[in-house]
């Protein structure tokens, strides 16, 4: 069911081959997030000017919102080369050795969910940011000693979907933290027409906004969507996508006006009817829906937090106001204490 869920933010394997040619190159073709952008040309050019590499980053934020499209816009812009890698996939201390010792003056590592290191890993990445040394374990037990090898001066790029499960030791060790939020629907319009039109989509103002509205303030669901609605498009009507066509196939696709989908509704009516509006543990809520937590916690519930569906407090999770109204019931129809 998650695997195939559109509005699911997670990276899915079709999205690498359309994300591919919709990526950006540079920051002049990066759109929204302008406050980390801005800050970003500021820290590119000193560091040219310096002649150095740029210090190491540190991208938080949800999924889906352009963090390794980022990395690679800023080591083009840097004139200098990305190796990208994953928290979980540096199994042993030697697989970091493996991936910094190549890495040249300057170059960019980029590590997706660095909140997702094993803690020997993480250790043996404190001198390598810090010294730019990785230390070898040579011999074994009483014979061992530790030589440091040397590397050279890199910039390391972590992203994390997690700020809360970083350890301070690490995000210390980042002398720059962007955190990147949710995109407004401007942006994602934009998003949408640019690329419609490097998939050679033809799609009008309207349209677009349609799209835009209902996803989720995520480009890469906007790009899944926009593929979608083509398909709808060529198959109902002549392949150019207006608001008649969007607005049907978002309907097809039981995507609603606020970009909420079937297992989205499902999870906040469950807790007004099963319940009653909460406060309810999220075991409770995963068991009622047949869902692991992680992935209520992960993947709906952060958008339903953002967008008001449903609060977080101290005894659990609430739906709000918003949610009563959206589904047409009054707060006294149900007995949750409800704000
Ligand atoms: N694709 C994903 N994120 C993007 C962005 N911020 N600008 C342009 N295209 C994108």
């Amino acid at each position: 069911m998650n695997e195939e869920r559109l509005l699911n933010s997670q990276e899915l394997p079709e999205d690498s081959s359309l994300e591919g040619g919709l990526r950006p190159k540079n920051l002049s073709g990066y759109i929204g997030q302008k406050a980390v952008v801005d800050n970003i040309k500021i820290y590119i050019e000193a560091a040219k000017k310096n002649g150095r590499q740029l210090d190491h980053i540190l991208l938080a934020g949800p999924p889906g919102l352009g963090k390794t499209t980022l990395s690679q816009i800023i080591a083009n812009e840097m004139g200098v080369n990305m190796f990208s890698t994953s928290g979980p996939v540096i199994e042993k201390k030697g697989d970091l050795a493996g991936l910094l010792t190549p890495l040249q003056e300057g170059d960019v590592l980029f590590i997706d969910e660095i909140h997702r290191l094993n803690p020997a890993v993480e250790e043996s990445l404190y001198p390598a940011m810090e010294d730019f040394r990785f230390d070898i374990m040579l011999g074994q037990g009483r014979e061992a000693n530790s030589v440091p090898l040397p590397l050279q001066p890199f910039t390391l790029i972590g992203a994390t979907t997690k700020t809360g499960l970083l350890s301070s030791p690490l995000r210390d060790r980042f002398q720059i933290v962007f955190r990147m939020d949710y995109y407004n629907v401007e942006d994602l319009e934009t998003i949408v027409k640019r690329s419609a039109k490097v998939l050679g989509i033809t799609i009008d103002d309207a349209g677009a906004l349609e799209i835009a509205r209902r996803s989720r303030g995520t480009p890469r669901i906007a790009n899944r969507i926009l593929k979608r609605v083509r398909d709808f498009a060529l198959v109902k009507g002549n392949g150019d996508i207006d608001t008649a066509i969007a607005k049907f196939a978002l309907n097809q696709m039981e995507i609603d006006e606020d970009g909420l989908d079937q297992m989205d509704r499902t999870i906040l009516m469950t807790i007004i009817e099963s319940f009653r509006g909460g406060p309810v543990g999220i075991e409770a809520i995963a068991a009622s829906v047949s869902e692991e937590r992680r992935t209520l916690e992960d993947v709906y519930e952060p958008y339903l937090i953002k967008s008001g569906f449903i609060a977080r407090t101290a005894k659990g999770r609430m739906v709000t106001k918003k949610t009563l109204d959206k589904f047409g019931i009054k707060a006294n129809e149900i007995q949750g204490d409800l704000f």
